[in-house]
């Protein structure tokens, strides 16, 4: 449904529950994702009602640790859960490596945990990750619950179950699928996340009507500037939305042989441009998938495929929202970018395989995309 931005009368903020079932697929069993404000304060009770396990060890990292652990360890508490000590990580992506994961399971097996407690992940994509990896291994599988703390968290990572840490060999290069047992997502979190990480998560949103769903991104176009401003209801609902794509995508191929790899759009130019700026604070992810979406329409448009004004209509709605619609200033010219391009592990047996767009809502996996049209758009962009 489309609304207009000048709508009066908010919404309702209401609980929503995306589920996802892979049981067929893996066995794993369905779970919930559940939606609301300040949601935190009934995790206990969320958890309870579907999980049996008692005895729960809390991951998360020294940013969120001062905001939210006292607070979750007091309902949890409340709700006759046993804590076992928790583990605070420093925060930031460094901290997805070999040695944070030793560390992690050491402490989550000096704590102990055993088959039938419960791990929570409260935190960001790192902490996810990282504690998804740690309980996918420790005792052959821990359950976990995934409660994100940032948008980018609450619409893409914390859901379909990858995990994953950093090695020399690229970034999530070892790690495992493994499905949590339930998210909550409470939306309350994000009034402590600083503005950049909430734009960087929102290109994520984006991406989903950009890929499959024209009037969701009509949506965005009208609600964004709530959605970043803190505005429940349209955060709800654009979370609950982004959730649910990603739930059918997921439920349709969870190991990324097919469609899962739509998600991918905008990703295969944005990690060029994340590893030419050395994965650093110069441009975040969001901010390269923001840039790559807008590319990727571009490129679009020069084959023919979609119209010249959609892809300037996607452009103007990730500029209207402070993200960034060109690369920064980078030390690599088109030559390393197109080779950084091929090197991303999506790329098939050496082809440039790129997700495109027949239009807003449209994307596909294009094949055997032509070198030089990617690289005259590259050179358009730097
Ligand atoms: N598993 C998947 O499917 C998947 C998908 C996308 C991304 N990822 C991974 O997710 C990671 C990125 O996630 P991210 O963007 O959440 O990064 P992050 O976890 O590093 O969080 C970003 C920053 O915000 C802080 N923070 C978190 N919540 C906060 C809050 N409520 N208030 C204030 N500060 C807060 C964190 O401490 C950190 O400094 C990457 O490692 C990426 O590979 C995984
Ligand atoms: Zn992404």
């Amino acid at each position: 449904m489309v609304e207009s931005s000048s709508d009066v009368m908010a919404p309702p903020v209401e609980t929503h529950t995306v589920s996802i079932d892979l049981s067929q697929a893996n066995r794993t069993p369905p779970y919930d994702i559940v939606i609301g404000d300040n949601l935190f304060a009934n995790a206990g009770e969320l958890i309870g009602q579907r999980l049996s396990a008692r005895r729960c060890l809390i991951v998360t990292d020294t940013n969120i640790a001062p905001l939210y652990l006292k607070r979750l360890e007091a309902v949890l508490d409340a709700s006759g859960h046993t804590l076992l000590p928790s583990v605070t990580l420093p925060a930031g992506e460094s901290s997805k490596d070999y040695v944070n994961l030793h560390v992690l399971l050491n402490r989550i097996l000096a704590a102990g945990i055993d088959r039938s407690s419960l791990i929570i992940a409260l935190g960001g994509g790192v902490v996810g990750d990282l504690a998804g990896l740690a309980a996918s291994l420790a005792m052959r599988g821990i359950d976990i619950v995934q409660m994100p703390t940032t948008l980018l968290a609450q619409v893409d990572s914390s859901v379909g179950g990858k995990t994953g840490i950093n090695t020399d060999a690229g970034k999530n290069t070892v790690g495992t699928f493994y499905q949590p047992r339930l998210v909550i997502i409470d939306v309350s979190a994000l009034d402590s996340l600083p503005l950049r990480e909430m734009r960087a998560g929102y290109a994520e949103i984006v991406k989903y009507g950009l890929i499959k769903d024209a009037a969701f991104f009509n949506w965005c176009r009208a609600h964004a500037g709530k959605l970043l401003n803190g505005d429940r209801a349209a955060q709800i609902h654009a979370i609950a939305a982004s959730c649910n794509y990603k739930a059918q995508v997921v439920m349709a191929d969870e190991r990324e042989a097919g469609e899962r790899a739509l998600l991918n759009l905008g990703h295969t130019f944005g990690h060029a441009m994340e590893s030419a700026t050395g994965f650093s604070n110069a441009l975040m992810h969001g901010e390269a998938v923001a840039i790559g979406m807008v590319m990727a329409f571009r490129l679009s448009a020069q084959l023919g495929l979609c119209s010249h004004t959609e892809s300037y209509d996607v452009r103007d709605h990730i500029a209207s929202v402070g993200l960034p619609v060109k690369p920064p200033a980078l030390a690599c010219g088109v030559d390393q970018l197109m080779a950084l391009m091929a090197q991303d592990k999506k790329a098939v047996a050496g082809k440039l395989t790129l997700v495109l767009a027949r239009g807003i809502g449209k994307a596909f996996v294009a094949k055997d995309v032509r070198e030089t049209e990617v690289r005259a758009v590259w050179a358009e962009f730097l």
